[in-house]
């Protein structure tokens, strides 16, 4: 009788140590910024970040619209949008660390194949 409560409580414990073991897991991964560009961005600027010209959107693999956009410009536009044209805000639709992912994507796109990215980012 005393054996079976306790067996009931430790299965409880295990349970619970892998429900925390599984949310911590969660929580360390990062968000994929390619997955996100994918999902969320790719439709207006392209699957490979070159844009489309009918749209407008910029070719984020070129260095010079690299050179010419700080991240800071970029962010900018992630959160507030580009008044009058199709960028949106996606403010509250994404959260800092999945912009920031997703940022640091677009900045791995305009490194030249072969040179290491201006800032390296795995
Ligand atoms: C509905 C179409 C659309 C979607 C979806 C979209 N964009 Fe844009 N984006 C645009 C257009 C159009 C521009 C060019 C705006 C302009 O003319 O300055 C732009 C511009 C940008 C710029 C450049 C801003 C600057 O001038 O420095 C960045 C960075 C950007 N988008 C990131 C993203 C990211 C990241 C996503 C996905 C989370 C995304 N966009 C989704 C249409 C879109």
């Amino acid at each position: 009788m005393r054996s079976k409560g306790l067996k009931i409580s430790l299965l409880s414990v295990a349970a619970a140590a892998f429900a925390t073991a599984t949310l911590l897991r969660a929580a360390a991964s990062k968000p994929s910024g390619k997955a996100i560009f994918r999902e969320k961005c790719a439709m207006c600027h392209g699957m490979d970040g070159k844009g489309f010209a009918a749209i407008h959107t910029p070719d984020f693999t070129d260095p010079k619209w690299q050179a010419a956009h700080p991240e800071k410009e970029r962010l900018d536009a992630l959160k507030n949008g580009v008044k009058g044209t199709a960028m949106l805000s996606f403010q509250g639709k994404l959260s800092d660390a999945q912009m920031q992912a997703v940022l640091d994507y677009i900045q791995s796109l305009g490194s030249k194949p072969g040179k290491p990215a201006p800032k390296k980012k795995k």
